[in-house]
């Protein structure tokens, strides 16, 4: 059975989506969970980013469901910031496990149109913030001595091509070699590094108006044709995927990529 119990975990992006279920998720299997989010809006984007109020309800809600867990506000464009979370955490006495998740979306006509706003905002959050997060992190793992796991949020858009949306997966394909590197890095220490693909999830990231449009302009979006009758793919799906890669089940799996996507990208 998967337990977390006397672990600590960091979700980035937790406040809602993915990240909300990651925490809850590992706050369900026992580990204290610093839920840490930006909570408040990206400049440049055209749907709202989380706020103040749903990273609190997140926490409260995995508090009132017997869970431990407490909220951190930071930016991963952040470096110093990341730092100081990182601290957060370690009142608990140690870090074992990180879930680098936060992400953002954009949807330029076309990648070669893409603002130069555009392909700055998404490589820095999801792709540097990612790397910052990790190197956040990884001094106080290693500091406890006994391994930990990393895991990262890609997207199917780094395995099946998408039009308009170059610069997100170039972003999530950064990601690919920046586990594989980190894998290989950390792996004498048993600092587990991997990445989880989602397909399309029901988020607001998918579930607002330009990303409604976007998916439209495809003629259904991501849930069209899939092997599995997906309908909706829950948070949760991608949660369990992630509480596995962090688990102890998971022991030897390093720098791998894992696909929780109802078999869009076959
Ligand atoms: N929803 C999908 O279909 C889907 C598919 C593939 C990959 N993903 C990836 O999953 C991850 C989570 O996305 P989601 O669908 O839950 O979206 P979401 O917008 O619901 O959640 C993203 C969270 O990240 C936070 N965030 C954004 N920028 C931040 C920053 N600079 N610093 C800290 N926090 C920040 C937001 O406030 C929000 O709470 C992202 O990396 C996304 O690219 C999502």
């Amino acid at each position: 059975m998967i337990d977390f119990t006397g672990k600590v975990a960091l979700v980035t992006g937790g406040a809602r989506g993915i990240g909300r279920a990651c925490a809850q998720l590992l706050a369900e299997a026992g580990a204290k969970v610093l839920v840490t989010d930006l909570a408040r809006q990206v400049e440049g984007l055209t749907y709202d980013t989380a706020g103040s109020s749903e990273l609190e309800r997140t926490v409260a809600d995995i508090v009132a469901a017997g869970g431990e867990a407490r909220a951190a506000y930071v930016d991963v464009r952040d470096f110093t910031g990341l730092q100081g979370v990182v601290e957060q955490a370690m009142e608990w006495g140690r870090l074992d496990v990180v879930v680098a998740n936060a992400g953002v979306a954009s949807w330029p006509h076309t990648t070669w149109e893409a603002t130069e706003d555009q392909w700055d905002v998404m490589l820095d959050v999801t792709l540097k913030g990612t790397w910052n997060t990790v190197r956040a992190a990884v001094p106080a793992i290693l500091a406890g001595g006994r391994g930990g796991a990393i895991v990262m949020i890609g997207s199917t858009a780094a395995v099946k091509p998408l039009p308009t949306i170059g610069h997100y997966a170039a972003a999530k394909n950064g990601l690919v070699g920046l586990c594989k590197s980190l894998a290989l890095e950390l792996a004498k220490d048993s600092v587990r590094v991997n990445l989880v693909h989602p397909g399309g999830t029901a988020t607001y990231m998918t579930e607002n108006p330009q990303a409604e449009q976007w998916q439209a302009s495809f003629g259904g979006g991501a849930t069209l044709e899939l092997p599995m009758p997906v309908k909706r793919m829950e948070p949760e799906d991608v949660g369990w995927a992630v509480r596995w890669l962090a688990s102890d089940e998971a022991r030897y799996v390093t720098g791998t990529q894992l696909v929780v996507d109802g078999g869009a990208t076959l």
